[in-house]
């Protein structure tokens, strides 16, 4: 599959890594190429680029031709505007995992949208000739792409969206990635609860004390 993920930051250098290794064609949208690698700090853009050669970058609007999925992995407040700057034709799955954080009041973050509406349902609506599905917001993002290192994989991992089709798609990436108990909540409203897991899992990250933890749905 030919996969664009919008951003250069620990989400998207990890779900591009991840599902470059299981054998899709990734490539990264980043604002400008030039700045993001010349980042060569530890954890910058340049460096993990450096360690991925297989993996492409390129502007919002080059990296998104001819995507079979785009990921969102923008900040929340960047988000429509991030995808709307991309390529894309109609119908294609956008995968958000972004979380509508504003730490404008302060720690810990708020979310800029809650409760009646959502990032997710901003994106959808935005763009509705797209599919949104919204997963792994939950979770620190070395997790989205190795599962099975905490607890073998033993947590839940959300998927919403509106389109059916969509949803199995990204399940059967997540799948292959190593999720193990992908829970289908419906549509798209569905990230209005999903997005404000963010405002606990933020308490328990002080908590917790690191951030390899996320929720596990007992039943
Ligand atoms: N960090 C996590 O473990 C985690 C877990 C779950 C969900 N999330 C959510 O996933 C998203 C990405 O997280 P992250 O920690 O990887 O984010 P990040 O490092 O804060 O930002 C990702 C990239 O977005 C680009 N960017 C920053 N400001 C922008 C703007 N105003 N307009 C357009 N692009 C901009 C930058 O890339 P360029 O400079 O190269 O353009 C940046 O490297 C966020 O919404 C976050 O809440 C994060």
């Amino acid at each position: 599959m030919r996969i664009a993920v919008l951003g250069t930051g620990m989400v998207g250098q990890s779900l591009a890594g991840g599902l470059a290794e299981r054998g899709h064609e990734v490539v990264v949208g980043t604002r400008d190429p030039a700045t993001s690698l010349a980042r060569t700090d530890p954890g910058g853009f340049g460096t993990w680029a450096g360690t991925h050669p297989a993996v492409g970058v390129a502007r919002f609007a080059e990296a998104t031709v001819d995507a079979d999925l785009v990921v969102n992995a923008l900040p929340g407040e960047a988000s429509v505007a991030g995808v709307g700057a991309a390529t894309v034709a109609d119908g294609t799955i956008v995968l958000d995992v972004a979380n509508p954080l504003d730490a404008g009041h302060g720690m810990p973050p708020t979310l800029f949208v809650a409760n009646t509406d959502s990032l997710a349902e901003q994106l959808q609506r935005t763009f509705p000739a797209l599919r949104v599905v919204k997963s792994l917001n939950t979770m620190t993002a070395p997790l989205m792409v190795t599962p099975r290192e905490l607890a073998d994989g033993d947590f839940s991992t959300f998927v919403c969206g509106d389109d059916d089709e969509a949803k199995a798609l990204v399940t059967g990436l997540l799948t292959d990635l190593g999720h193990r108990d992908v829970i289908d909540l419906g549509d798209i409203t569905a990230a209005r609860g999903v997005e404000a897991m963010m405002l606990v899992w933020l308490r328990l990250w002080g908590v917790v004390g690191s951030a390899r933890f996320t929720y596990k749905i007992v039943r």
